[in-house]
């Protein structure tokens, strides 16, 4: 497969997932295991997680100490098949639209957020911030900058060309 990039770019994004939600596997899940490693030891991340954007369940396995809920809209049956854990189909603008509706201690998002587009990111933030005290992104970008109005970062961790990012809800105390 091309750099994912290039997919992205051939494809669009919810097309490429469309297509290959059934068989997308993350090539740099060292690095995302390695990072959840620290998060576990550093900010102390246990209870309810929700793995948002959860693919193929590369958050939820590094996390199975905890429990989990999944959601992404393209890759379900694998994510069920390979944690066991349930995923809810929704995209980033049905989140925007109807919320969560359920309360975590951490929402963990890893390599996704940046494709949420820019106008709906403050929106999906604030739904994210409805249901969580602590949002963990983790990006092989500079983006998403997730400061603003709902969260603020208070850590981050940096391993190879992936950061890790600790934000934490400026309005409710949920
Ligand atoms: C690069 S993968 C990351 C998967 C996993 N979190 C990881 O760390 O490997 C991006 C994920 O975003 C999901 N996705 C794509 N478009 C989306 C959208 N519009 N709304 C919500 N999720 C979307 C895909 O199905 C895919 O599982």
């Amino acid at each position: 497969m091309d750099a994912i990039i290039n997919e992205y770019k051939k494809h669009g994004v919810d097309a490429f997932y469309r297509i290959h939600g059934h068989d997308y596997e993350n090539p740099h899940i060292d690095i995302v295991e390695n990072l959840l490693k620290s998060a576990k030891e550093e900010w102390n991340i246990n209870g309810d997680i929700l793995d948002l954007c959860c693919g193929s369940g590369e958050v939820s396995h590094a996390l199975e100490d905890c429990n989990v809920d999944g959601i992404d809209p393209y890759t379900k049956e694998l994510y069920e098949a390979n944690t066991g854990n349930d995923c809810i189909r929704m995209t980033f603008k049905d989140i925007v639209e109807e919320g969560i509706g359920k309360r975590y201690d951490f929402v963990v998002c890893s390599y996704a957020m940046h494709l949420c587009e820019r106008s709906m990111l403050p929106m999906l933030l604030y739904r994210i911030c409805e249901v969580t005290g602590n949002l963990i992104v983790i990006t092989p970008h500079k983006k998403p900058d997730c400061n603003g109005d709902f969260f603020r970062e208070i850590s981050r961790i940096k391993k190879e060309r992936s950061t890790m990012v600790l934000y934490e809800n400026r309005i409710f105390n949920v």
